[in-house]
């Protein structure tokens, strides 16, 4: 039930997500049903690919629009670009990738961070400011990072271009200082979050694997820290209900699931290939239904 099509006809807009490996990727599905639903004429292809630049020389046909990147191929799509986003490029990888109709261009884009921020505003109670233009809830909050590798550098540069005030704590401090420093933050060693409180009411993003591996319940911050926290997410998202999440709802924070960032770069994504609306809803419980 991975594709809704009968043929594809030369006007068909075929999409596709580059990984390695692919065969578990819920994407296929979740967009041809999306696409159905949007009764847009596109398909959606699991591609299985060792070498990103060979690939897309050999698919360089007009009708391949659209794509997506995944493990571990988000940095070699940038190098593929034609032309990259500046958020992308600063993030130094790319989720998405489009093919300009009119010159065959292929621009890159980092939607992983727009669905993450994105999550963490509706959690604030606003609307997402993407959507509506307004003044981000994230602006001059403090808004405290923990890692420091791809999903980390995303949501730093997230808060960062919403107006918040970013500190980045990850384990090996220097990478936290190198990502402090391009972003414009502050940084600090992971072993001192549990003593940093400057003020209530800040916001926490977990942006490592700490709490991901079954049967560890492993967290990357005390629940004495995190009643500092009036909003915390997770970017983990198997298992739902991380430690973490656990106990910053015992500590009466908010909380954000890592699923609501996986929904959020889906519903931008959809949006970057079709150019309609997603179909919000029927994305969400298409997913629900197959995780
Ligand atoms: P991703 O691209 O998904 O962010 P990554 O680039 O491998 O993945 O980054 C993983 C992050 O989790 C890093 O910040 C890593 O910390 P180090 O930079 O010190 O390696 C962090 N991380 C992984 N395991 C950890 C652990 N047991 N304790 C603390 N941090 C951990």
């Amino acid at each position: 039930d991975l594709y809704n099509f009968r043929q594809i006809e030369p006007d068909t807009k075929v999409h596709g997500v580059i990984g390695n490996p692919i065969g578990h990727s819920k994407s296929p599905h979740l967009y041809n049903t999306a696409f159905k639903k949007a009764a847009f004429n596109g398909i959606y292809l699991p591609l299985l690919v060792d070498n990103v630049a060979n690939f897309l020389n050999t698919y360089s046909s007009p009708d391949f629009t659209g794509y997506s990147y995944t493990i571990p191929h988000k940095m070699a799509g940038l190098e593929c670009c034609d032309e990259v986003d500046p958020i992308a490029k600063a993030i130094g990888a790319i989720s998405c990738m489009i093919k300009k109709p009119s010159d065959g261009k292929l621009i890159g884009y980092n939607v992983d961070y727009l669905g993450a921020i994105a999550a963490i505003e509706e959690g604030l109670g606003g609307s997402s400011s993407a959507s509506n233009g307004s003044v981000s809830p994230l602006a001059g909050r403090l808004f405290v990072v923990i890692g420091a590798g791809g999903a980390a550098k995303a949501l730093a540069y997230g808060g960062k271009e919403k107006g918040a005030r970013v500190v980045v704590a990850n384990r090996t401090y220097e990478k936290a200082k190198d990502l402090a420093r391009k972003i414009g933050g502050e940084s600090m060693p992971l072993t001192e979050l549990n003593d940093f409180h400057p003020e209530d009411g800040m916001i926490l993003a977990n942006a490592t694997s700490v709490g991901m591996k079954p049967n560890t319940d492993a967290t990357p911050i005390s629940k004495e820290a995190l009643s500092r926290y009036s909003l915390v997410f997770d970017a983990i998202y198997t298992p739902k209900w991380t430690r973490l999440l656990r106990e910053a709802k015992e500590t009466g924070a908010k909380v954000v699931f890592g699923t609501e960032m996986f929904l959020n770069q889906a519903f931008v994504q959809f949006e970057k290939f079709t150019g309609l609306p997603a179909p919000k809803d029927l994305i969400r419980e298409t997913l629900a239904r197959n995780t």
